[in-house]
C-alpha cells in the first residue's frame, strides 16, 4: 500500500501569485506531473490543508480545476489558511467532506491502512486545536480500528519544533496532550502526520512517530534565532510517500518535486551501488 502526502498548496485566484513571489497553481501543476508519472505505483494521495490561501470560493474553484488532472484517487484536509463550507461547495462529491459534522474530519481505508483525518483548524487563526467534540470523535474511531494499521492526520503539528517562530502557530499544547494520551493507547497507530510548517520534521509523540511534510511551492525559511521574522524561501518542493507493508510498518521516502540531471545507471561503468 502506498500513498503520497502533499501539503500546503496555497492555491491564489488565477493570475495572482502569493506573498507577490510566488505561482503557487504552477507548483502544484509540477507536482501533480510527478504525482500521475507514478501511476499505478500510487493507491490514494492525501492532501493535509493548506489547500488555497485565503478560503475563497474562486480559489477552491482553481484548485479543483487544478487537481482534475490527477489520476490517482485524492482526500482533501482543511488547513489554517483553509473555509470549510467554501471546500464544501466545491467539492460535493467528496461526500466524505461531510462525515464530521461540523468538522472536516473522516476515515478512509486505503488496503489494509486507515487514515484517519483530523480538523484542527480554528477558522480565522493560525493556530490550532482540537476540542472535546473532536476528541471524543478520533476516541471513536480509534476503537473502531484496533484490528488495523492507522494513521493520524492533522494540518497542525502536536509537537514543539523548538523554534520561536514556528511554536507560536502549532497544535496547542493541552490538545497536544490530550491527543498524546489517546494515541498512546492505540499502538497500531503508525504515525501521525501533518502539514502546516512548509518543512521536514520528525519527533516521538503518543509512543509513535509524528512527521511533518514539505510544501508543493514554498518553504518556511529556519531561523533558530529568537526575535526572527517570519520568512519564506524557495528550498526545493517536496512531498511524502509513506509504504505500507505488513513486515515493515510504515516507511516514509522524503521525494523532491523537481527535474535533476540523472538517473544513471550504477552497472554502467561497474560502479558498486550506494
Ligand atoms: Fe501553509
Amino acid at each position: 500500500m502506498r500513498f503520497a502526502q502533499i501539503t500546503d498548496l496555497h492555491i491564489k485566484p488565477p493570475g495572482e501569485l502569493a506573498y507577490g513571489k510566488v505561482d503557487t497553481a504552477h507548483f502544484l501543476n509540477l507536482a501533480i506531473d510527478e504525482l500521475n508519472a507514478l501511476g499505478e505505483q500510487l493507491d490514494a494521495i492525501l492532501i493535509t490543508g493548506d489547500l488555497v490561501d485565503g478560503g475563497k470560493p474562486e480559489e477552491y474553484r482553481y484548485l479543483r480545476s487544478c487537481l482534475s488532472r490527477l489520476q490517482v484517487p485524492f482526500y482533501l484536509m482543511v488547513g489554517n489558511h483553509d473555509a470549510r463550507e467554501a471546500l464544501r461547495a466545491e467539492f460535493p462529491d467528496h461526500a466524505y467532506l461531510n462525515d464530521g459534522g461540523t468538522y472536516v474530519q473522516y476515515a478512509v481505508d486505503v488496503g489494509p491502512l486507515r487514515i484517519i483525518a483530523l480538523d484542527s483548524i480554528i477558522e480565522g487563526a493560525s493556530a490550532g486545536t482540537l476540542c472535546d467534540e473532536r476528541l471524543a470523535w478520533l476516541d471513536t474511531e480509534l476503537q473502531q480500528s484496533r484490528d488495523r494499521p492507522v494513521v493520524v492526520a492533522l494540518h497542525h503539528p502536536p509537537f514543539s519544533t523548538a523554534v520561536a517562530d514556528l511554536d507560536g502557530i502549532l497544535l496547542d499544547p493541552e490538545a497536544a496532550r490530550q491527543l498524546a494520551a489517546l494515541i498512546q493507547t492505540h499502538p497500531n497507530v503508525e504515525r501521525v502526520i501533518s502539514g502546516h510548517l512548509h518543512r521536514t520534521l520528525y519527533a516521538r509523540f503518543g509512543g509513535t512517530i509524528a512527521s511533518t511534510c514539505p510544501a508543493t511551492a514554498h518553504q518556511v525559511a529556519l531561523d533558530l534565532r529568537e526575535n526572527a521574522a517570519p520568512a519564506f524561501i524557495m528550498e526545493p518542493p517536496a512531498y511524502a510517500l509513506h509504504l505500507w507493508e505488513p513486515a515493515s510498518g510504515l516507511v516514509t521516502h522524503h521525494v523532491y518535486l523537481a527535474k535533476y540531471d540523472g538517473p544513471y545507471l550504477y552497472g554502467a561503468d561497474n560502479a558498486s551501488l550506494s
